[in-house]
């Protein structure tokens, strides 16, 4: 249960005292250097950890997408990551432009297992860490601070003799206090200080520095402070390379990884999509996008972000959420009407001047910059408005509703979103529109029809043969265009329509070309719409007609007999 008081079993976290603070008035002008540790901090934390082929698979993907360093694995505790890592290098799969990572505790012959793994690689980057957090040190190991920095500086000395020992490969060595973000400030500097007395980088070959956030428990800007105060503090720093590697527990790693950069950090390990323990690592994908709609080039591409995503969640065999930003199924789709009625605004402005910076109200990205298509972006359900509903019978099924009748015919779609509580798709719509408007063909139907004109005349004679209940006769009218000459036949006959309004557009190219027609009439004092489609404008026009006034004669409310599973 909940405390009354939860000050009684947690302790707030203590203000680092910066008063001048820089990081705050800074920008994210470049990307950092990313790691992926998918392979490995992701890779723990799955329920079941990838074998080889998914590895493997993984391992492809980040290089695709443009990774240079990638933590491979924990190899002196799995063996599948050591046969990965040996795989790797046999197989000759690592670009000459990639180092691999690996992760090793502390400990001599833990230490020995990682370099006999590595045997041979290129490029390579041995992470060792140990637990600096005064809980830890207490409660896990029980060290004491000098014998905490007595770890970390034995496992240096032991990791830059065996590095000595094997020239061939070009090694980078990492170091991370582990809990960094509830170290004492002071006492992280010392342990680094202390392995880099030990290790000795250079600034022409720096060592990196990696500072975790391993439980995040505290706000961003707190973190951005202890990156700040560790960089101005520590001595050397231009031969460290100081990483952020921000889990996520309050929900706020990326912010942590953004304003820590800003504090000064040169690197970012984190994970694609933010798979790691608990609540994950930070999530690369989110943290580079971020950037680029900023203006600034994460240097990882992502252009195709969906297949990326599926095969990540093949990888991980965990889901990636429908509302992750940039990616998600749903991130690019609005429900809501009027947020419909604005995207439609700024596509159309955008279509008018595609060259200018992005503006479209809603979307911070657009959609086609990361593979995916304008199609999803607006969806119909209860929510939405004549806004979503106009917009996909045009985008994907070339009806451009007049405005009069979108609103009418909008309210035909609500009501079966509201009656259902589903999702109205587009193909549903547009069986809704054919039944409301395109396919009413009783009591009246037309079957065929001949015009005639007189030469050096605007007048048209029009012979029409129309079906009442399936009973054929021909009418006769003229006017001034086959419409009028319709509407005249059909007064000859009794029936009075009134043209109020006329539109028409065509849809689809070439032979498969169509007119679409809608009219609204007044029919006995009502304003009716009907819909016609056909190759001739002309037979669409009149079919529209013949809509309306089914529609006026029909008994059945407009909407009655439309259903879900009617238009499913
Ligand atoms: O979260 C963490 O502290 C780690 C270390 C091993 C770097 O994953
Ligand atoms: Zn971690």
């Amino acid at each position: 249960m909940m405390l009354d008081n939860p000050a009684d079993k947690y302790r707030p976290f203590v203000a680092v005292d910066l008063p001048d603070r820089q990081w705050p008035n800074r920008r994210l002008e470049t990307p950092p250097q990313w790691c992926s540790v998918d392979l490995r901090d992701g890779n723990q934390a799955l329920i079941d950890p990838m074998d080889l082929e998914r590895k493997q698979r993984f391992f492809d993907l980040l290089v695709k997408i443009g990774f240079k360093q990638i933590e491979v694995g924990f190899p002196s505790a799995s063996q599948t990551d050591f046969d990965f890592v040996r795989s790797l290098i046999e197989q000759d799969r690592v670009p000459d432009d990639v180092s691999i990572q690996v992760l090793t505790q502390a400990r001599e012959h833990l230490i020995d297992r990682t370099f006999e793994a590595l045997e041979g690689a290129k490029n390579a980057i041995v992470h060792v860490y140990n637990a600096t957090d005064p809980v830890f040190r207490r409660v896990v190991f029980n060290v004491d601070k000098d014998e905490c920095v007595q770890i970390a500086v034995e496992a240096t000395e032991q990791i830059r003799k065996r590095m000595e020992a094997a020239p061939e490969t070009n090694w980078t060595f990492q170091y991370s206090p582990e809990l960094f973000s509830t170290t004492e400030l002071n006492f992280a500097v010392e342990i680094v200080e202390a392995v880099m007395d030990t290790f000795a980088p250079s600034v022409e070959a720096p060592m990196i520095v990696n500072l975790p956030a391993t439980v995040e428990a505290a706000t961003p800007n707190h973190y951005a402070d202890q990156i700040e105060w560790f960089c101005r503090q520590v001595k050397h720093r231009d031969s460290l390379i100081v990483s952020l590697h921000p889990h996520n527990d309050r929900g706020t790693g990326v912010a942590a990884a953004e304003l820590g950069i800003m504090a000064g950090a040169d690197r970012v390990e984190g994970t694609l999509f933010g798979n790691g323990e608990r609540t994950g690592n930070v999530d690369i994908v989110t943290l580079a996008m971020n950037l680029y709609t900023q203006g600034v080039h994460p240097e990882l591409d992502f252009s195709n972000i969906t297949p990326i995503m599926r095969e990540v969640e093949h990888c991980n065999q965990l889901p990636v959420h429908p509302r992750h930003p940039y990616v998600g199924d749903l991130v690019f789709t609005a429900f809501s009407g009027s947020h419909q009625d604005a995207i439609k605004k700024g596509m159309a402005e955008r279509r008018a001047n595609p060259e200018a910076m992005w503006e479209v109200p809603y979307l911070p990205i657009d959609p086609m910059d990361v593979g995916r298509s304008y199609e999803a972006v607006i969806r119909v359900n209860s929510q939405s408005g004549k806004g979503g509903v106009s917009y996909l019978l045009e985008q994907e099924h070339g009806i451009e509703l007049p405005r009069r009748l979108s609103i009418e015919f909008s309210q035909v779609v609500q009501e079966v979103a509201d009656r259902t509580g589903k999702e109205i798709t587009s193909r549903m719509i547009y069986q809704a529109f054919a039944d409301e408007y395109l396919e009413q063909n009783e009591p009246f139907a037309l079957v065929g029809h001949r015009l005639s004109s007189e030469p050096d005349s605007p007048r048209v004679h029009l012979e029409a043969q129309i079906a009442q209940n399936g009973e054929r006769r021909t009418i006769r009218g003229e006017g001034n265009g086959p419409l009028a000459a319709f509407v005249r036949a059909l007064a000859a006959e009794g029936q009075d329509v009134e043209i109020i309004d006329y539109h028409e557009h065509s849809r689809g190219q070439g032979a498969d070309a169509e007119a679409v027609a809608y009219v609204e009439v007044r029919i006995d004092g009502e304003a009716v719409f009907g819909a016609g489609i056909d190759e001739s404008i002309t037979t669409a026009s009149m079919n529209a007609v013949m809509s309306a006034i089914n529609r006026k004669l029909s008994t059945q409310a407009p909407a009655a007999n439309v259903t879900a599973e009617s238009l499913a």
